[in-house]
């Protein structure tokens, strides 16, 4: 008997509106909410493409998010697959070993900690702003993703982690490629190396000369007492950059975008700052930058909506289908920066892996769209909108360039 060969995961948004989630996402939501799909390395993994499901799965401990247990969907991931013990960030592992490293860093991500950070986020926004104003703009519009959307939270994160600005750049180029589903493996694992290099580098100058960052602290307060090993430190450092960079980027450059287009929106951000909160989580949601995880593997037969999913099979939830779920937010697909819920939305994940670094991405994404619409008010695409180069090549959704002109 021969079966029918699988789906493959959606990840490409429709043609048409480069702002709606994967196409076939909202088919499977409705008929098939817990699907098996195809992954590139001829793999599968079940889908869950249900609100209600989605939040089951990531707030079960009988699902790891550790990349060796069996049947963990590897396929496609950022950086392509299971990194090598020395770098596996606490982001893909599970408790109690999750639960020791996360609590060192908890509170250099607290809001308490984040506001203090606001003037500065505002500072380096405005000093951006001010460059992107110097620009002659008679022979080519600026990019806003080069001149805002990718420096200011990388900025954010060198401060943090103590990384030096002038190396700010290869970053960007660096975790570019690691994000990036279309370079060869030669070149990806070359550009993992150089990263790991430098950060080597970083946290060997924090031992001799710490300074004022996290990476300094940990340093100081675990490393020095055995605590944590000096590949523990490399590994906080690759994590917090990598995951702290260009998922912010995306979504500045996705949010400028979107309110470029919707006047009436921008005008009533405008005119009322107060509904901004409100509307980077409506923002968050609407764009759900996440398009294939994140992804678990169940360590035990599970029961999720119905369906068994069974001990070594791996699961991706759909963050893009699970926030526009009409049983949680009415009229998902349209963008409305009053939605009394948006807040619920699962754009930062669920459970015990929750980002860690939501309340600064939250004040990054608050500052720089009350200064865009402030500042420019008149800003907007300086290209028709199909000939904006979106991301349908990356795990994180976004535009590779923006070209605008005020
Ligand atoms: C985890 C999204 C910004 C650091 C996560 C997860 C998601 C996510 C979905 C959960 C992963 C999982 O369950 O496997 C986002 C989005 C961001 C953003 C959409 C921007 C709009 C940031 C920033 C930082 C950060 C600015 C700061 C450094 C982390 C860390 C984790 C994480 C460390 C792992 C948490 C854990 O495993 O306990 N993020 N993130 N993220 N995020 Fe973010």
């Amino acid at each position: 008997m021969t079966t029918a060969p699988l789906p493959p995961l959606p990840t490409r948004p429709p043609s048409g509106c480069p702002f709606d989630p994967p196409e076939g996402l909202d088919r499977l939501r409705a008929e098939e909410p817990l699907s098996k799909v195809a992954l590139d390395d001829g793999t599968w993994a079940w889908l869950a493409t249900r609100y209600a499901d989605v939040r089951a799965i990531l707030g079960d401990a009988r699902f790891s998010s550790d990349t060796n247990t069996p049947g963990y969907p590897v396929s496609g991931m950022t950086g392509g697959g299971p990194r090598p013990g020395a770098t596996r960030g606490f982001i893909r592992m599970d408790p109690p070993e999750h639960t020791r490293l996360r609590r060192m860093v908890t509170r250099d991500f607290m809001v308490k900690r984040v506001e203090e950070l606001r003037p500065t986020l505002q500072k380096l926004t405005d000093e951006l702003c001010d460059a992107m104003e110097r620009v002659d703009r008679s022979e080519h519009p600026v990019d806003l993703v080069k001149a805002l959307a990718l420096p200011l939270p990388s900025l954010a994160i060198s401060l943090l982690l103590g990384v030096p600005y002038e190396d700010h750049e290869t970053f960007q180029r660096l975790t570019g490629a690691l994000l990036s589903r279309e370079i060869s493996e030669e070149d990806r694992g070359a550009a993992r190396a150089e990263l790991l290099e430098y950060i080597d580098r970083l946290v060997e100058s924090k031992k001799s000369e710490p300074g004022d960052d996290i990476l300094s602290r940990l340093v100081t307060e675990r490393y020095d007492k055995g605590e944590l090993t000096h590949e523990d430190l490399v590994a906080f450092a690759v994590l917090l950059l990598v995951a702290g960079h260009e998922t912010t980027a995306n979504m500045i450059g996705l949010s400028a975008l979107t309110l470029m287009l919707d006047r009436d929106t921008a005008g009533r951000l405008r005119e009322d700052p107060a509904l901004i909160r409100g509307a980077v989580e409506e923002l968050l949601r609407f764009h759900s930058i996440i398009r294939n995880g994140p992804r678990r593997a169940a360590l035990e037969d599970v029961e999720v909506g119905g369906q068994l999913i069974r001990k070594g099979e791996g699961v991706i939830v759909a963050v893009p289908s699970a926030n526009r779920d009409e049983d949680v937010f009415p009229d998902a697909g349209r963008l409305d920066i009053r939605r009394p819920n948006a807040q619920h939305h699962v754009a930062f994940g669920y459970g015990i892996h929750q980002c860690l670094g939501q309340a600064l991405a939250r004040a990054e994404l608050q500052v720089v769209i009350t200064t865009l619409l402030r500042r420019f008010p008149t800003m907007r695409p300086a290209v028709p909108l199909e000939e904006i180069p979106f991301r349908t090549d990356m795990v994180i959704y976004g535009c590779h360039a923006l070209p605008v002109t005020w």
